[in-house]
Formats: structure tokens, sequence, C-alpha cells
């Protein structure tokens, strides 16, 4: 049985992590929030582009002010035009009203643009207008409305591509990235996993109506969830404490509580590459490379967290053709 080890993380803005590439991440956000430029956030799903754009506005001289976010993906061109720059009156059918938009609500402070990359072209001229003259036009209106808006957007693809393949604009895209900004996948952050595992269940620990307490882990369930591959990052690993402790029950986390892609069974053992039936071969070498990356490549961390000795990893990794 495994109990909680001592080690903690930083809370930054709700962002745990005790890995040194988050720290300095956290010291650039902090740098980044004071300027008032337009920020790029990157990563893949569940990784916190959202909890970064909060935290770059909390720490701006904007954090008396709105904070909005909108999910480009989630409107049609017509509607998501609306509803960044609202619309007056009869515009279109159904706008039996004016009506303000998210530019004009979060004036004097940040907007935040979810998934970017899926903005319609017709939108994205609109938008860049914005970032050119601080002013836009509500849809269906003659007047520009002048606005003081902090620019912060998101995106889990290559804008660069998007752009390349004639989706995105060019000059947009410079407009909106004057600060990029990486999220590192979950198995990069060295200790990350564990960190996190124990943060999750402790905050269930503390949610009321749970089912059971969770005091400790199995080492089988251990191994299975330091090895896994993370494809949805901090948002999956939640979600797979919050299983556990619904389906489980005891003081200790057991392998048998955790779902079906953690023991290998499910159709997404792997980031990217997906197992093929019977094919324990694949997976084995998936969860050796998963534990060396999350183990930030220490052999002897690793083999523990399989464990399976050094030797042992040694001679699978010859054997699956992992590099060290
Ligand atoms: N470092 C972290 N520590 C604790 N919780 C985190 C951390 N990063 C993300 N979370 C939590 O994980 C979940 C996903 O985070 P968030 O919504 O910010 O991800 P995202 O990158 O925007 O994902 P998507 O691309 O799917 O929209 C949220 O519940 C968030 O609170
Ligand atoms: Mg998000």
């Amino acid at each position: 049985m495994i109990r909680r080890p001592q080690r903690r993380g930083q809370n930054f803005h709700g962002m745990i992590s005790g890995a040194p590439q988050m720290e300095a991440l956290f010291r650039l956000l902090e740098r980044v929030a004071r300027a008032n430029v337009s920020v790029l956030v990157r990563g893949e799903t569940g990784t916190g582009k959202e909890l970064v754009a909060r935290a770059i506005h909390e720490l701006s001289p904007r954090q008396k002010n709105a904070f909005r976010a909108v999910n480009c993906a989630s409107f049609s061109s017509e509607l998501l035009a609306s509803e960044l720059f609202g619309h007056v009156r009869g515009a279109f059918t159904g706008a039996v009203r004016d009506r303000r938009g998210l530019f004009a609500l979060a004036d004097g402070g940040s907007v935040f643009l979810d998934e970017i990359a899926e903005i319609p072209l017709e939108v994205q001229a609109r938008l860049l207008r914005v970032l050119q003259e601080q002013r836009f036009v509500p849809v269906g209106g003659t007047d520009a409305v002048k606005v003081d808006v902090r620019l912060i957007s998101a995106t889990n693809k290559a804008l660069r591509r998007e752009v390349e393949e004639g989706r995105f604009r060019e000059d947009l895209m410079y407009r909106v990235r004057v600060v990029p900004i990486f999220l590192p996948p979950l198995v990069e952050r060295q200790g990350d996993v564990e960190l996190l595992v124990w943060h999750f269940i402790e905050k269930f620990n503390e949610r009321a109506g749970m089912p059971r307490r969770i005091e400790a882990i199995s080492a089988e369930a251990y191994q299975a969830l330091l090895g896994y591959a993370w494809p949805g990052n901090i948002r999956e690993l939640r979600n797979v404490i919050e299983y556990a402790f619904v389906v489980g029950e005891g003081e200790a986390l057991a392998y048998e509580d955790l779902p079906p892609e953690l023991r290998g069974e499910g159709p997404r053992a792997g980031r990217g590459e997906r197992e093929e039936e019977g094919n324990g071969e694949r997976s084995e070498r998936q969860r050796i490379v998963a534990a060396l990356r999350a183990a930030g490549g220490s052999r002897e961390d690793a083999a523990e967290a399989l464990g399976i000795s050094r030797t042992t990893l040694w001679r699978r990794m010859k054997e699956f053709g992992v590099e060290g």
C-alpha cells in the first residue's frame, strides 16, 4: 500500500505542480500578465489552458474588471459575431432588441477566446479590426464602438498550419499570439502525476456525499496510474480519481477501481497510437515510454514506478527499441 508522500507542489492560481518547467511557466505568466499584450495559450486538451487564461487576468492590472470567456467552436458564424460584438435590433431574424457583445461587456478587462482556430473567416476580419483599432461595429450596426480589452486566446491546434491551409488569417495569427505560451502535456511534468493523484484524492475526500474516503493506493493501482500516458491530461486524471471514488469501496484505491483504459483493456491504452487487440507487447512498450517520461528519463524512478528492477527495465527497453 502506498500512502501520501510528504512532497506537495505549489498551487499557482489553481494549478498544482512541482515540475521545474511549470515553475518557469508560472514566473513567465507573472511577467506577461503585467504587459498589455495578446497571449495565445497552446496545449493538449485538459492541460489547463483556461486556468492559465484566468491566472493572466488575475495577475494583470485589469483584475478588478471583467473576465469574459467564450468557446468559439460552439457558435455558428452569425451567432459568434453577435456574441462577440453584439447586434442591433433587426440585424437578423430573431434579433428583436439591441444586444451588447462580449467585447463591450469586458471593456477594461479581458476576453478569453477558447478554441480560437475555429473562428470562421468572416468573424476573423472583425476580430482583427478590434485588435488593430480598439473599435468594432455591432452586427447590423453602423457606428463603431470603442473598447479597451485584452485578448487571451487558446487552441490545441497549430495556428501556423491553419494559416497554411487557408483557414486562419496570417495577420490575425500575429496579432493574437504576441506572446505564445505552451502548456506541456501532463506526462512531461516530472512528478506531477503522483502529486495530482493525491491532490484530487484529497479534494474528493473533502467533498460532501462521497461514498468513500481514500487513504492509500495499492501498489498495482499506483503502477497503473504512474505508467499511463494520460492523453486527456489533468482533466482525465481528475475523472479517473472521481471514477475510483464512485465504483470502489474502502480506504484503499484498488486496481479494480480504475477504468478499463488504465488497465490496458480500453481502446486508448496509449497516447497517439492505438493498441491493437491482443497486442500486449505494444501496450507494454507504451507503459515503459510513459513511465520514463513521467520520471523525466530517470530509469531508476521509472523502474520503481513500473514495479520492475532496473535491469529488467533496461532489457525491455532494448527489446522494444525504447531510447533512453
Ligand atoms: N495543474 C493543475 N492542477 C490542478 N487542476 C488542474 C491543473 N490543470 C488543469 N486542471 C483542471 O483540469 C481541468 C481541465 O483544465 P482546463 O479546462 O483549464 O483545460 P483546457 O486546456 O482548457 O482543456 P480543453 O482544451 O479541453 O478545453 C479543469 O478542471 C482544471 O481545473
Ligand atoms: Mg478549455
